[in-house]
C-alpha cells in the first residue's frame, strides 16, 4: 500500500490531486475547520501525476472507502480520471455526475461511498460573484477554453440557466482534442432547451484567437485549459484581442497565469472586467467539505464571507 493510504487515525478528509502540498488549502483547513466547529479533523494529499493507470485511482476510492475515519475527498484536476477508472466503485453517482462524467466530491452516506461532480454548481457561484444575469441582455456570447472536466461543467452550468434567469446567447467551446469537443456536442444535445452551442478545434493559439476575434461585446472568456498552472503559457496567442467590455474569467489562482497578463494588458482600452480563480476555489472547497462531514456551508452572507476572509488571511 502507498505511505499515502495508511489508514486514518483521526476523522481525515484527503485531497486526490497533483502538488496538493503547494495549495493554500493547507494553510486555511485547519482555521476553517475551527471556524466551522469540526472537531479535530484533518486535510491529507494524495499526489497522482496526470495520467496515472487506473489502479492508482482504483486503490484510492477502495482505501477511502473501507477506511472508518477516510471521510471522503476533495478531487481536482483527476475528476475526469476518477469517474473513468472508478466510477464502479461508488454506490451512488447522481444523474447529472454519470452525463458529465468527473468526480469533484467523494463523501459517505450510512456506510455508502458517494462520488459527484461540483464544478456545474460552484463554477456558477463563482460567475454570479463576477456578473449579475442582467448582463446577458444585449447578446453576450460566452466562450469556454479547454473542453476537461471543468470547462463541460461550466458549459452545462451555462448552458442550463433559464434563458429568462439571463445566458449567452451563444456558447462557443474551444479544445485541442477532437473526442473531447464530440464527446460536449453529444451532451448537449441531451440537454433540452439549452444555449447554443458551437465547438471549434483549436490545434494552435491562433485558432483560439480566430474565435475570439468573433465574440461580440461583453463576451465571457474563461481559461479552462490549466495552461499557466498545470503546463506553461497561454492558450491565446500575443496578438489576441478580447472583446471590448468582455469579462475574463482565468479558472486558476496560482502559477504563472499567462492569459490573466495577456488580459490584464488590455484591461484599461478594452474596458474588461477580470477574474482570477480565487472565489471558485472557496466555492469548490466549501462545497465538498459540506458533503464530506455531512453540513451546511451558505453559498453567500456573513459565514461564507467570513471563510473568504480567513481564507484570504492564510493565503
Ligand atoms: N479555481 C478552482 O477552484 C478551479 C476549479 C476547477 C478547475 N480549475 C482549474 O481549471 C483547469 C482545468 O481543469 P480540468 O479539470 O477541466 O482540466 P482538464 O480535464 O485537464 O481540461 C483541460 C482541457 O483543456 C485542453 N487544452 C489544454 N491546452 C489547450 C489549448 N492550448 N487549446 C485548447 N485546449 C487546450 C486540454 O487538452 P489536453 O488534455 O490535450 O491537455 C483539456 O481537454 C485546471 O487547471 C484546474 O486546476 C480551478
Amino acid at each position: 500500500m502507498p505511505t499515502a493510504l495508511q489508514p486514518a487515525t483521526k476523522p481525515t478528509m484527503h485531497f486526490i490531486g497533483v502538488t496538493t502540498g503547494q495549495s493554500s488549502i493547507n494553510a486555511v483547513f485547519p482555521l476553517w475547520a475551527e471556524r466551522l466547529g469540526l472537531g479535530d479533523c484533518v486535510l491529507h494529499g494524495i499526489d497522482f501525476a496526470p495520467g496515472s493507470p487506473a489502479a492508482d485511482y482504483r486503490a484510492a476510492l477502495e482505501f477511502i472507502r473501507r477506511d472508518p475515519l477516510s471521510l471522503g475527498a476533495l478531487v481536482t484536476t483527476h475528476k475526469v480520471a476518477v469517474f473513468n477508472a472508478g466510477g464502479d466503485l461508488f454506490d451512488e453517482l447522481d444523474p447529472l455526475t454519470r452525463a458529465i462524467g468527473e468526480v469533484g466530491s467523494i463523501f459517505k452516506r450510512g456506510g455508502r461511498l458517494h462520488g459527484r461532480a461540483v464544478d456545474p454548481w460552484t463554477s456558477g457561484h463563482a460567475l454570479a460573484a463576477q456578473i449579475d444575469a442582467t448582463h446577458w441582455q444585449g447578446g453576450a456570447e460566452a466562450l469556454i477554453l479547454g473542453a476537461g472536466g471543468a470547462g463541460t461543467a461550466f458549459a452545462w452550468r451555462l448552458a442550463n440557466a433559464e434563458a429568462t434567469a439571463g445566458r449567452p446567447a451563444r456558447i462557443h467551446v474551444v479544445d485541442r482534442v477532437s473526442a473531447r469537443l464530440a464527446h460536449l456536442r453529444t451532451l448537449h444535445a441531451s440537454w433540452l432547451g439549452a444555449a447554443p452551442l458551437e465547438v471549434h478545434l483549436a490545434t494552435r493559439p491562433e485558432d483560439a484567437d480566430a474565435v475570439l476575434s468573433r465574440l461580440p461585446a461583453g463576451s465571457l472568456v474563461a481559461n479552462a485549459t490549466g495552461l499557466g498552472k498545470d503546463a506553461p503559457g497561454s492558450p491565446l496567442s500575443a496578438a489576441a484581442q478580447f472583446p471590448e467590455r468582455g469579462v475574463v474569467w482565468e479558472f486558476n489562482y496560482r502559477g504563472q497565469l499567462v492569459f490573466l497578463e495577456q488580459a490584464r494588458a488590455q484591461e484599461a482600452a478594452r474596458g474588461l472586467r477580470i477574474a482570477d480563480g480565487w472565489t471558485y476555489f472557496l466555492h469548490g472547497w466549501t462545497h465538498v467539505i459540506a458533503d464530506v462531514f455531512d453540513c451546511a456551508i451558505p453559498t453567500a452572507g456573513p459565514l461564507f464571507d467570513d471563510l473568504g476572509r480567513i481564507a484570504a488571511a492564510a493565503r
